[in-house]
């Protein structure tokens, strides 16, 4: 391997408008302006200090904690001895405090249809569906798991495992029955908790018929609660409820009693798991506990956003099948007391203004959302966001994939009107809270930089031989521990401690690269292991190659994520055909759905390029770097150590005439 590390999701040559600089309004009115230098210099010396008078401003405790952090390198206890309940510090904390009105959540479906759930609402839909689990035999240290649309139930379900203290692990809904039941076996579930189905582009997406697939093999599962969206939104969904297993949500929901005091949780207690793909082809249970998750959350909540809860109208895009949603939907927004827009679908229905549609009519003035969303919007055109008034708008926010400058810019002019400030924050599923960023109205900005560590978070580049990088290119690591970081990988600590902390001695290495230009801003250009980016979701390309050669009809597969301009990467698959099967359209198609099937619909490759063999070393390992230059249409970078090059130049070939799935 070469000594400069990979940057599969970018290049640096993306980055050539990196010295346009963006200051903060003048006029803008930051909280962060609070979180001048003198914090950040305050912070990094006494950390542990600084993140404690966190937990105590923004986070509400039954009982203080006697430690502040206990750091067994890589084992992290943040505020050891303190007790708390998120759905407490969520609700109702707020409702005490004469906040019972406050609207928590504007929810919209993707039909039109609307729900308005102010803290009072959402405390006592939580308590009572508390008491539904209760009423099914969750009890305290349990795990649900959770395969829902963005609909209301789903924040009022994680809120209420919270509430009687059971872990939620909650699946996305585009993950096929076969990633469910290998989700909710791995934690071994008691209870999942679902719908008939969501809407998306006009159409009733259905959910339980793939929970009943997945039910086949979990044996776990003893209830299964069932919310009717479509039914009650006018839809078919043809549902079938088997018997002392599955209950309609509304049923139970009538019966349950009103009232559920929160749990006593420890602040290492787990607040849920949340499955990431890693680079082997089983996914990981990233677990995150309750204090320090929820102190960082709400602390990120508050300042990357500049929120002023009493004024601020929210809306993160993100589904709470991710992390995004857990935590800045759901635990950050609520613990401090924000009002958020909850939007079910997609952003072309009805049309393509939709998301500017549902701005204007909320006001929205904070907005966070991905890079993929920001290029669509750009390929549909200025003209959908013209149609509406934006003005409300103050802060816009950008997660989960590297943004190129163009796309910043675009967002910064035409969504923003060339005032708002531009937040990229970088963090991951492991790190559970945002942690590079600027602050709104206190750091000059770079389009496509996320500038900085955010105070208490220590962050360095290396390079292959863990030499630290001060300017350059290399390997992002974090050197300190941090409140809201995993405690572990579900069942498996040993691949914990191998997959992030053991490249770099001492150090979280985070499975990207990135670079610090010459005037110490830091650019995140995306993940240099076997793990790709397809609009800011993870998907591990073994995984994906696992899905192909289970067909009958694939001999082998590589997989590799290949740059592309709305979704940053796509899936590029290079599979060899057993003897006797002709390749052509009609395999390829199989082959998507075989994929779609096993895993989901997001890893259903774009393209799949036929071909007789795969570059591999001497040894027999496959050369990704190479079908990653061949996808991208670049010059292909040594080939020496391939034990035959004629095979990449026929692949070359092969690949210029491939189908895509557009
Ligand atoms: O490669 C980085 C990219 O997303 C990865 C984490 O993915 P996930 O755990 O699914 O969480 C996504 C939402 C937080 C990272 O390893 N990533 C995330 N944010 C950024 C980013 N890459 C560049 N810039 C970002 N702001």
């Amino acid at each position: 391997m070469a000594d400069e590390p990979e940057t599969p999701g970018a290049t640096i040559e993306d980055y050539l408008l990196e010295d346009r600089t963006f200051p903060p309004p003048p006029a803008f009115k930051a909280v962060a302006l609070v979180v001048d230098t003198t914090m950040y210099d305050a912070a990094n010396e006494d950390f542990e200090g600084f993140w404690a008078r966190q937990a105590a401003d923004l986070i509400t405790w039954q009982r203080p904690w006697d430690t502040v952090l206990d750091w067994q390198l890589p084992f992290a206890k943040w505020f050891v001895g303190g007790r708390l309940n998120a759905s407490e510090n969520c609700l109702d904390r707020h409702v005490e405090a004469g906040l019972g009105e406050r609207v928590a959540f504007h929810w919209e479906g993707e039909p039109g249809d609307t729900r308005t759930l102010t803290y009072a609402d959402l405390l006592a839909e939580v308590q009572r569906f508390a008491n539904v689990l209760k009423g099914l035999g969750v009890e305290k240290g349990d795990r649900v798991a959770i395969y829902m649309p963005m609909i209301p139930e789903l924040p009022v379900a994680l809120l209420a495992c919270a509430r009687v203290g059971a872990a939620h692990s909650v699946v996305f809904g585009g993950f096929s029955a076969d990633s469910l039941s290998d989700r909710i076996n791995d934690a071994e579930c008691k209870v999942v908790v679902t719908a008939d189905g969501g809407w998306r582009r006009g159409q009733p997406g259905l959910l339980k018929p793939t929970v009943d697939v997945a039910l086949a093999s979990t044996p776990s599962v003893e209830h299964v609660v069932v919310v009717d969206r479509i039914a009650s939104s006018g839809g078919e969904a043809e549902v079938a409820m088997t018997d002392g297993r599955d209950h309609w949500y509304h049923e139970l929901m009538a019966e349950a009693a009103t009232e559920c005091a929160p749990e006593p949780m420890d602040s290492e207690d787990l607040l849920y798991l949340l499955y990431t793909s890693g680079t082997t082809g089983k996914p990981k249970g990233i677990m995150h506990t309750t204090g320090g998750y929820l102190t960082q959350v709400a602390f990120t909540h508050k300042y990357v956003f500049d929120l002023h809860p009493e004024t601020d109208v929210y809306w993160c895009t993100a589904d709470v099948g991710w992390v995004t949603g857990h935590s800045y939907i759901v635990y950050g927004p609520l613990a401090n007391g924000a009002t958020s827009v909850m939007y079910e679908g997609t952003p072309d229905t009805p049309g393509r203004d939709r998301f500017w549609d549902l701005v204007e009519r909320y006001q929205v003035s904070i907005l966070y959302t991905a890079p993929t969303a920001i290029r669509t919007f750009m390929k549909w055109g200025a003209a959908e966001p013209e149609k509406h008034d934006l003005s409300s708008l103050r802060v816009l926010g950008s997660v989960g994939e590297p943004i190129n400058p163009e796309a910043w810019i675009w967002y910064h002019e035409h969504i923003g009107a060339s005032r708002c400030p531009i937040v990229d924050t970088w963090w991951q599923t492991e790190t559970g809270a945002i942690m590079i960023s600027p602050l709104p109205g206190a750091t000059t900005t770079k389009p496509g930089s996320a500038t900085f560590p955010l105070p208490g978070i220590a962050a360095e580049l290396v390079d292959n031989d863990a030499e630290v990088v001060p300017r350059g290119g290399g390997y992002l690591t974090l050197t300190r521990p941090w409140p809201a970081m995993l405690r572990g990988i579900y069942g498996d600590p040993e691949r914990y401690r191998d997959t992030y902390w053991s490249r770099f001695e001492g150090r979280y290495f985070a499975g990207d690269g990135a670079k610090i230009d010459s005037d110490g801003y830091l650019w995140v250009l995306g993940r240099v292991d076997d793990v790709m980016n397809i609009s800011g979701h993870r998907i591990s390309t073994t995984e994906v190659e696992s899905a192909l050669v289970d067909n009958p009809k694939v001999a082998e597969a590589a997989v590799v994520g290949a740059k592309d301009d709305v979704t940053g990467q796509a899936i590029v698959a290079f599979v060899t055909l057993r003897g006797g099967v002709e390749p052509g359209a009609g395999v390829g198609e199989e082959l998507r759905d075989h994929v779609a099937n096993k895993i989901g619909k997001i890893s259903r490759p774009k393209t799949i390029v036929f071909t007789d063999d795969l570059p591999k070393t001497r040894s027999g390992k496959i050369m990704r770097r190479l079908l990653r230059d061949v996808a991208e249409g670049r010059e292909l970078g040594d080939t020496t150590t391939l034990a035959d090059p004629a095979v990449v130049e026929e692949i070359r070939k092969r690949a210029m005439s491939a189908p895509s799935d557009d």
